[in-house]
């Protein structure tokens, strides 16, 4: 079976199990693990940060962030595809009393002014606005990427107005491959970025939270009462450094099989509408006389795993163990998938 439900499939490579198996340890608890520290200062100084702070995993962070930027009875500013919204089982609610504003954006991009149409008058009824979560690329949105300036616009309008300002950067590394711009200059907009391992990268598990040292020290405190202060953390960290070092310029390789996954798709018999591939991951909707249950059944026939996103709308995502044998392995399904539909839909 070809599996591109999703990038966290991957299985952490030889080489990587390598790395894992020597990586110095020590106890993170005391601030010990040299690997783990050696990959939050490495990671903090990519982005230009002060400072850097390793989680099991990108929700976490996530949660941690608007922890860490809020108090009770604020609000936060998301898009309606956020993933802070739809897939965090409402934590924003449960760990941090915050409401959330959603924007309606373009795949997940909003822009400084929906920002500043949003932001709540200083009233006593009205919870108060105190944080902008964007998200790049945009999961959602078929992995959107953002146009860096409107985010840039929209730090400016963050600081303009005392709200403070997070980035969901699960696939940050995604977006970096296909524009100009360079870790540290994400660095200098946010406040704060949540940096996933375990997606594009190839890692079993892990995401660091980015900020100044003041942030990440509320953070770090944070975490432990939530149960998620680690040890000898510095074998996962291991697995993150190895991806740095050797993983990183391989994105670029997943979103060339993700583009032509979407040449074969254009112009399919059972494709409505395509989104735009940008990135590693292709959505498209299928035609009305199909359904999600009934395509991903076709799918299988031909030896291809992919998840259902919304209404007769299908996710493929690539990956780290999918190469261009299989990529040829899923061009001979989809054409046949096609075939099979032409024919139905002439008869
Ligand atoms: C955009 C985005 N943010 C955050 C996460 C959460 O990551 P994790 O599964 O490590 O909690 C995901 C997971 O797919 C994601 O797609």
């Amino acid at each position: 079976m070809i599996d591109l439900r999703s990038d966290t499939l991957t299985k952490p490579s030889k080489g990587m199990m390598e790395a894992m198996m020597k990586a110095p340890l020590g106890d993170d608890v005391f601030k010990e693990d040299p690997t783990l520290l050696e990959l939050q200062s490495k990671l903090a100084a990519m982005f230009g940060m002060e400072a850097g702070l390793f989680f099991p995993s990108g929700v976490m962070c996530n949660q941690m962030a608007i922890k860490c930027h809020t108090n009770p009875m604020d609000e936060i500013i998301c898009d309606e595809l956020s993933h802070i919204y739809n897939a965090e089982n409402g934590g924003w609610a449960i760990h941090s009393g915050v409401s959330i504003k959603l924007l309606k954006g373009d795949r997940g991009r909003f822009t400084s002014e929906d920002v500043l149409n949003s932001i709540n008058p200083k009233v006593d009824w009205m919870p108060n606005t105190k944080l902008v979560c964007a998200e790049n690329t945009v999961n959602k949105g078929g992995g959107s990427i953002w146009n860096f300036e409107e985010l840039k616009k929209i730090g400016e309008t963050c600081s303009a107005n005392g709200l403070k300002y997070h980035l969901d950067g699960a696939r940050l590394f995604n977006a970096l491959a296909e524009t100009n711009q360079q870790p540290t200059d994400y660095g200098r907009i946010f406040d704060s970025i949540s940096i996933c391992f375990s997606k594009g990268l190839g890692c079993p598990i892990g995401s660091v939270l980015l900020g100044d040292e003041e942030f990440i020290a509320r953070a770090r405190k944070w975490r432990k009462a939530f149960g998620g202060g680690m040890r000898q953390a510095g074998i996962l960290a291991a697995a993150c450094i190895y991806a740095l070092e050797n993983n990183l310029p391989l994105i670029k390789e997943d979103h060339r099989r993700a583009k032509t996954i979407g040449a074969y798709l254009v112009n399919a018999s059972f494709v409505k509408y395509l989104y735009p591939v940008e990135s590693n991951i292709v959505l498209f909707e299928i035609i009305d006389s199909l359904n999600n249950d009934g395509f991903l059944q076709l799918l299988a026939e031909q030896g291809i795993r992919a998840v259902p996103f919304g209404k007769n709308t299908i996710r493929m995502v690539t990956h780290l163990d999918f190469d261009d044998a299989q990529l040829n392995q899923v061009k001979q399904g989809l054409n046949a998938i096609n075939e099979l539909i032409r024919e139905q839909i002439a008869e």
